[in-house]
This record gives structure tokens, sequence and C-alpha cells, in this order.
């Protein structure tokens, strides 16, 4: 194994000054560890990095050991906010000071970016995520998140749970913009709004819904698999289950939620039945989601229904200014 190289011999470097063909051998090693850890196919993203990379358009840094480039980063600023979308270090060279070199270098970039008030970052394929050093720590907050799977196997066996005056069926794009009220009502005061600042407004709840349904950083939205719960009488919605297929045969839940007068009776518990047994039907054999440890209730529901934790990784927050909890 070859060592660390010193970071003095590293500098960091700006990624418009790497060529796709150089990022190649790095992006293809990360394409196999999503794959073979998460079984997630990232080639879709991969692809989009490669090309704006090609076209000189993405912000970020790079690692170069000669020419071998062996690490990079790279950040989007939208509105006020930036998110760093990836920090990956070549196993072989991963070290918290290569990755930390890679962040500061993104952080202090976006701190310089006129109306960048708070920056957000979720890297599943950081070193010790929960326990390391963090730039700027002095404005920074961690959140647990769990990486959770289950077998598609079994779902035929979940029992159905009734729900008088409740009609669950397929979630449309008519249903966007409700989706989106429903969304930023359901997260109101949850951990989750203080780790996706889109979860606080029926804008931002908009902007993630089109992330969702329109670009693979989460998956292939996967329409067949995602369901609208709606009141029986007035046709008001009061849940959603949305799928996204992260590789041939294994979905994601992508957002499960429900109004917060209808909890507690089995409408989640029933939306996801009804996105399993869809994703089992079309031949899927695993699902995956991702859920903030401290959300307990929808963690016991998660495993009720067959999940299992398979990684621990973080919900990273830069913000001098955090709203009231
Ligand atoms: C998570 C959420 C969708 C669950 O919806 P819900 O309709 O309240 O869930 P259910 O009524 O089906 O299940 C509620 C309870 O029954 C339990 N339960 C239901 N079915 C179960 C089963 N088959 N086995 C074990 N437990 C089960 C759940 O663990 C949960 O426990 P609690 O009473 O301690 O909270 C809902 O709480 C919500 O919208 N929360 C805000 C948004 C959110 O957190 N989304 C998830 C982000 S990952």
């Amino acid at each position: 194994m070859a060592a660390a190289p010193d970071r003095y011999d590293s500098p960091v470097v700006d990624l418009r000054s790497v060529s796709a063909e150089s990022l190649a051998p790095l992006l293809e090693e990360e394409i196999a560890a999503w794959r073979d850890e998460l079984d997630w196919d990232l080639r879709a993203s991969v692809d989009l990095v490669r090309r704006f990379v090609h076209m000189q358009a993405l912000s970020g840094f790079a690692l170069r050991h000669g020419r071998e480039v062996f690490g990079y980063s790279y950040y989007v600023c939208e509105d006020s906010k930036g998110l760093v979308g990836d920090v990956y270090v070549k196993r072989q060279y991963r070290t918290v000071e290569a990755e930390n070199a890679l962040l500061q270098a993104a952080l202090d970039a976006m701190w310089r970016t006129p109306g960048i008030r708070r920056v957000e970052a979720q890297l599943m394929m950081i070193t010790s995520p929960l326990r390391r050093p963090v730039p700027h720590p002095a404005v920074f907050r961690s959140f647990p998140r769990c990486f959770m799977e289950a077998p598609l196997a079994g779902t035929a066996r979940l029992p159905v749970k009734r729900l008088p005056g409740i009609d669950i069926h397929r979630w449309h794009p008519s249903r966007q913009e409700e989706s989106a009220r429903l969304i930023a009502a359901a997260y109101r005061g949850h951990v989750d709004s203080l780790i996706n600042d889109q979860y606080r407004s029926v804008t931002g709840a908009r902007r993630f819904l089109m992330n969702i349904v329109q670009y693979p950083g989460c998956g292939t939205f996967y329409a067949p698999a995602s369901y609208a719960a709606a009141d029986a009488a007035s046709g008001e919605l009061r849940g959603v289950s949305l799928a996204s297929l992260v590789s041939p045969d294994v979905g994601h839940i992508t957002q499960i939620c429900a109004a917060a007068s209808e909890r507690g009776r089995g409408l989640g518990y029933e939306l996801m039945r009804h996105s399993l047994l869809a994703l089992a039907a079309h031949g899927r054999r695993k699902v995956s989601l991702t859920v903030t440890a401290s959300n307990e209730s929808a963690i016991r529901l998660y495993r009720g229904m067959g999940f299992a934790n398979i990684r621990d990784f973080a919900a990273y927050v830069w913000d001098p200014a955090p709203p009231a909890q």
C-alpha cells in the first residue's frame, strides 16, 4: 500500500485545472465503492461531474500526487446556501487530513461567495464521519444519520393495516404542489429541517421535490413505487411515500411523511408497505433509505418492516446563525 502523500507535497488545486481524463480513475474507484458498500449505482451522478469538469464548470478542488489525482471535492451554491456535493479520496491515500484539506478549501471558497450564509453536506464516503475534526468547528453541527436496508422478498407477508377514510393511490406529478405544502408542514420543528433548510418552507420543499423527481442525486425517480394517501371524502393529501431506483434491482425511499393530524394510526406503515410491494412486484430485490438517528418513531417503523442499519453517517451543517430549536 502506498504511503499517504505528505500534505506539503500535495497542495489542493482548483478542480478547473484538472482534466476529466485524469479524474477518471478516482471516479471509477468511487463508483465501485458505492456499488460494493451501499448497492448504489453512482454512474449517473458521476457522469454529470465528469461532464461539468470537462467544461471546467464545476467549482471544487483536487489533490494530486505527481500526475495522479487522488482526491476531489466539489460544491454548489444556491441562493444563500452552499452544498458540498462530494469529498472523495482514493482508499490508498485516504486520511482525515487529506479529506479535511478538500473540505476546508470548499468551505473557504463558499464563505467567500457573496450571500452564502449556510453550508450543508452529507458525505457518505469520508473517514469516521461521526468522530473526526472538521473545519470551522465554531459554526459547525453534526447530526448522526443511518443508511438502512431491507430485503424485499418477505414484503407480501406484511399485514394490511386498514385505514378507514383514507385512499392510497399512485403519486402523480400533478400532486407536486400539494406535496410541497404537506412536506413543509410535516417537517415543521423536525430535526430534519435543521439538517436541510429546504424542509422549512413550501418554496424549499418544492425545490426538494424537483430535485428528487428530476435529478439523479437520490437515484432515478420511480413513479411505479411512489404513493399518495388522501382523505377519501375531500381528496386532500395526507401523506406521501416517494421512491427511486439507485441501481437496476435496488429501490430507495427518498421521502415519506404523513400529516401531523394522521400520525400513529398506520398511515406511514401503509404508504411504505405499498412502496415496498410495488418495488418487489417490479422485480427489485432490496430497498434502502436514510433517516436521522434521533427520529426514533420513524426508525421503529422501519425496523418493524424489516429495515436494518448498515451504515452510520452524518449530516453536517455550518451555520453562524442557526434557527432557534
Ligand atoms: C415517520 C412517519 C411517516 C410515520 O408515519 P405514521 O403514520 O405516524 O406511522 P405509523 O402510524 O404507521 O407508525 C407509527 C408507530 O407505529 C409503529 N409501527 C407501525 N407499524 C409497525 C410495524 N409493522 N412494526 C413495528 N412498529 C410499527 C411505529 O414504529 C410507530 O411507533 P411510535 O408510536 O412509537 O411512534 C411520520 O411520523 C412523519 O411524517 N414524520 C415526520 C416526517 C418524517 O420524520 N419522515 C421520515 C423521515 S426519514
